[in-house]
């Protein structure tokens, strides 16, 4: 059986800074509660007109040129998003048509926070059953357009970004994805949603509502079981993990699924302070800073976990490189 590799990633983040002194002028908070109670300083967000299809092109494009890959060499796009331009087409369409991946097929997965790991994990079984030899898989997600910046209960937490890895078939004993699991708990369904996205008539414009203790604390726990589990169930613990590139969604959350493997937060790569949470972005984001800060080796080994609305929770473990 082919191994899923993962051979490169690239991103895209828009200009505009939003700042938490922005958003204390915008709603009743403060730099110092944002800072303590999530670890965010700040968070891009994009220009009007700027679409998410915009942002997930542009980390493709960045993606393809680290790997060396031409875009007619690619077989298939997947884009995890829940701000997609519009429901249809997707934004892995657009994305073919502009890449000029004439070869490729391409859909859009809804997985909220955990898209990364779920788009990931079907691109791993695409090239697994040798069904595709090259995948972009690509996380995008433009927040600021289903965000109340009004509630501050939500507006603090999120951003805007992209992150595209591309994943190519390989060695069934190299590099790639080693293993991953995913959950899901539609009981938590009410805790964390984007009412008026749907076809269920809705009187105000979609926004996330969030009930922000619930979603915490079923994250903490289900971020360190899964985490865990993963690692587990390849006979390994968190002494066989170089990085842990979590979902960001909270520091605090961070913090508690590397205590939970007693992974020091040195191996543990943060961008939250900078990027906030960007949803289905946050993963290959945060894959993409440890590349720029020269964390990413062959063959680092790196344990991807993720919680999000739904509620969806998963991790991969995987060797990274050709
Ligand atoms: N600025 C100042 N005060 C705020 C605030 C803000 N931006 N947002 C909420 N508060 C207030 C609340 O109204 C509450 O006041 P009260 O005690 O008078 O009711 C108080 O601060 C504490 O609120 P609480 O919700 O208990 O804070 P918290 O420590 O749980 O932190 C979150 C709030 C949202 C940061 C935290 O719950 C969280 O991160 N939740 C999970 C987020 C998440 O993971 N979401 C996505 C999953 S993908």
């Amino acid at each position: 059986m082919p191994r899923a590799r993962l051979v490169a990633v690239g991103s895209a983040l828009p200009e505009r800074r939003l700042t938490n002194a922005d958003l204390a002028k915008m709603v009743d908070t403060t730099d110092e509660w944002i800072t303590t109670r999530t670890g965010i300083r700040e968070r891009r967000i994009v220009d009007p007109g700027q679409r998410c299809s915009d942002l997930a092109e542009a980390a493709a494009r960045a993606c393809l040129e680290k790997a060396g890959t031409k875009a007619v060499d690619v077989d298939g796009i997947i884009v995890a998003t829940i701000t997609g331009d519009q429901l249809m087409p997707s934004v892995a369409n657009l994305v073919q048509h502009r890449l000029g991946a004439v070869n490729a097929w391409g859909f859009d997965l809804l997985n909220a926070c955990n898209g990364f790991v779920a788009a990931l994990s079907t691109a791993t079984c695409f090239i697994e059953s040798g069904r595709a030899k090259r995948i972009l898989v690509i996380g995008a997600d433009v927040m600021s357009a289903i965000i109340d910046y009004e509630d501050r209960n939500t507006c603090i937490l999120f951003g805007d970004g992209a992150g595209a890895v591309l994943v190519e078939a390989g060695d069934s004993q190299g590099h790639g994805v080693h293993g991953f699991e995913l959950h899901s708990d539609g009981g938590g369904a009410a805790e964390l949603a984007l009412p008026g996205s749907g076809t269920v008539p809705h009187d105000a414009k979609a926004a996330v509502f969030q009930n922000g203790r619930v979603v915490f604390s079923h994250a903490v726990r289900r971020m360190a079981e899964v985490a865990e589990s993963c690692v587990a169930g390849l006979g390994l613990t968190g002494a066989d993990v170089d990085l842990i590139i979590p979902h960001q969604a909270n520091i605090r959350i961070i913090e508690a699924t590397a205590e939970r493997l007693k992974v020091p937060m040195e191996r543990v790569v943060v961008n939250i302070d900078r990027v906030g949470n960007t949803t289905a972005a946050t993963i290959p984001l945060a894959l993409a800073q440890a590349d720029a800060d020269g964390r990413l080796h062959e063959g680092t080994r790196i344990l991807l976990v993720a919680f999000g609305g739904g509620f969806t929770w998963g991790a991969c473990y995987l060797t990274w490189g050709r």
